[in-house]
């Protein structure tokens, strides 16, 4: 078979620094189900970076062993981590910004944020599992944005499925059609490597990454590596794969509807480098961001970026908020003055950082496609555009109605004031919702996982000192509404005063006693959408 197509990013000396610069960058994230090695992967792409010494130090801070994770009480105790990060390496030439995502699916929506920051996106499976619940929600979000995947298909150290079931399954599942990349040779205790399907070559587990060639699947070689009824059974599996499988297109898969499939073993650093030339290779450079008047170009000069994530309190001594923003045109330089849209205000990034998989070091410069650590207090928020002056509203980054409401109860009700602009900021990091009432009421707090509400309680009592407890709310619900007849949506509005309220930015959204009263009032009210994602 002939060499595959190739989008690799070489850099030219006929274009200019910053299109090299940016050409070089892949932004990308990693979905899966837990337990299918999303950390161990992690880990084993760090080390082909150079950027920890060490394997099993992404582990330890999973663990919540590593002082950079300790930072949250309720994080150590529960040993999961849930906050996202960035880690930034250099591979072959290539610039990998990897955004993590956390475990567990109470704190989805960070995810499905991150996720609206990324270029491409890594889907590990387990051999033996195939495609779980939790792959295939992140999968739509990806899909959202007709993200390109590649696939590994991990821990064929393993007892694993057959790969033509695992690859069906991805097929209707997902709707995604499929192009595998190498062919295992044996699973389990008999795995012995991967032949390569366009490139004949084979990989053995243990051996130099760059393989042996064969002649094809004929080769003796086979035989060598798989006895007797293993041996003829891969291949007449072969002959079925190249009769029922696709081959790889990198329009398809740049468009989000062929995913290339690798297998291998994360555990054994095995087809972890197949997966990173991939990205290299295939996966797109820095795409262009959808901004309310026009499409925000990467290579453009000036630059532009969207602050997709705040974190607070990384650094447990100086108690500091981090707003990550992907830069989305051009460079940043470290001390230039951007605008801060929202506010119409300047402001100097005099510190941006990068983060590494330890570490974290100023940012002296960034190109379109990485992310910086902007450390603010209280002045950025999810969503916020910095430009080098053009007035910028990035869309895209979504907000997903809430499914668990509450009102919070103050021990020492003269702390009213703190408490509001204790849940506001909050609100502003995206750890929580908070919908004010129109008719004066209380404010509403909405999470999507129950976790995000113990983590709001032991921030409010840590770090603003507010003893808090959480009361039911009187609605079942959150919907945006809007309309395209604003007298409708007016009427509705003041027919419905009692069960409605205004989220961050000052959107309205419904707030029904219960789905059946919602259900009741869409019915009657078609000309009024009752949205559960905002984007
Ligand atoms: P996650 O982040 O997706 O949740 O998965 P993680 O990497 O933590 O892996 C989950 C478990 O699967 C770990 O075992 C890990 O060692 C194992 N694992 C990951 N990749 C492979 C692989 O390619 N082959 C095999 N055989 N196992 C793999 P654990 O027992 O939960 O943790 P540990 O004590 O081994 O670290």
């Amino acid at each position: 078979m002939s060499n595959e197509p190739s989008a690799a990013a070489t850099a030219s000396p006929a274009k200019s620094r910053l299109a090299n610069e940016i050409e070089r960058r892949r932004t990308f994230a990693i979905i899966s189900h837990p337990d299918a090695g999303k950390t161990t992967l992690t880990e084993k792409l760090l080390l082909f970076g150079g950027a920890i010494q060490l394997a099993g130090q992404v582990k330890a801070k999973k663990d919540g062993r590593s002082t950079r994770s300790d930072w949250m009480a309720i994080e150590k105790s529960r040993g999961i981590s849930v906050a996202t990060s960035v880690m930034t390496f250099e591979y072959d030439g290539a610039v990998f910004n990897l955004l993590d995502t956390p475990g567990h699916e109470d704190f989805s929506d960070d995810t499905y944020r991150t996720l609206t920051a990324v270029d491409s996106a890594i889907m590990v499976i387990d051999a033996a599992r195939g495609i779980e619940t939790r792959t295939q929600k992140l999968f739509e979000i990806c899909r959202l944005r007709d993200i390109p995947i590649v696939t590994f298909i991990n821990k064929m150290d393993r007892e694993a499925r057959d790969p033509l079931d695992l690859l069906d399954e991805i097929e209707k599942t997902l709707a995604l059609d499929t192009a595998p990349m190498v062919w295992p040779i044996g699973q389990g205790r008999s795995f012995r490597g991967t032949y390569d399907l366009y490139q004949p070559r084979v990989r053995r587990l243990d051996e130099d990454y760059d393989g042996q060639p064969v002649s094809g699947p004929d080769d003796p070689l086979f035989a060598e590596l798989l006895e007797g009824d293993a041996h003829t059974r891969w291949r007449e599996e072969i002959d079925l794969a190249a009769e029922a499988c696709g081959r790889f297109d990198l329009d398809a898969f740049r468009h989000g509807t062929l995913t290339p499939v690798f297998f291998g073993s994360a555990l054994k650093n095995f087809g972890v480098r197949d997966v990173l030339d991939a990205l290299k290779t295939h996966a797109p450079p820095p795409l262009s961001q959808r901004a309310a008047t026009r499409e925000v170009v990467a290579t453009e000069p000036a630059m532009t970026g969207i602050v997709f994530k705040i974190q607070a309190n990384m650094d447990p001594n100086h108690r500091d908020r981090i707003a990550f923003m992907r830069v989305c045109s051009g460079k940043l330089t470290r001390g230039m003055k951007v605008k801060h849209v929202r506010s119409g205000k300047t402001m100097a990034l005099s510190a941006p950082q990068f983060f590494f998989a330890q570490d974290r070091s100023l940012a002296e410069e960034a190109f379109a496609g990485d992310v910086v650590g902007i450390p603010n207090r209280g002045v950025l928020r999810i969503g916020d555009a910095l430009t080098e002056g053009e007035d910028i509203t990035f869309l895209g980054i979504p907000s997903f109605a809430p499914e668990i409401l509450r009102r919070i109860r103050l021990e020492d009700a003269i702390k009213a004031k703190k408490l509001k602009d204790a849940v506001r900021e909050m609100a502003e990091e995206g750890v929580v919702q908070v919908f004010n009432p129109v008719d004066g009421t209380q404010p509403i707090v909405g999470v999507i996982g129950a976790l995000q509400l113990d983590v709001l309680a032991d921030r409010l009592k840590h770090e603003y000192g507010l003893a808090t407890d959480f009361d039911p709310a009187p609605c079942e619900a959150v919907r945006w509404i809007r309309s395209d007849d604003p007298a409708a949506l007016k009427a509705f509005i003041a027919a419905n005063r009692s069960s409605v309220a205004t989220d961050l930015d000052g959107d309205h959204v419904y707030i029904p006693s219960s789905i059946f009263t919602l259900n009741y009032n869409a019915g009657r009210n078609p000309e009024i959408q009752f949205l559960e994602i905002k984007t």
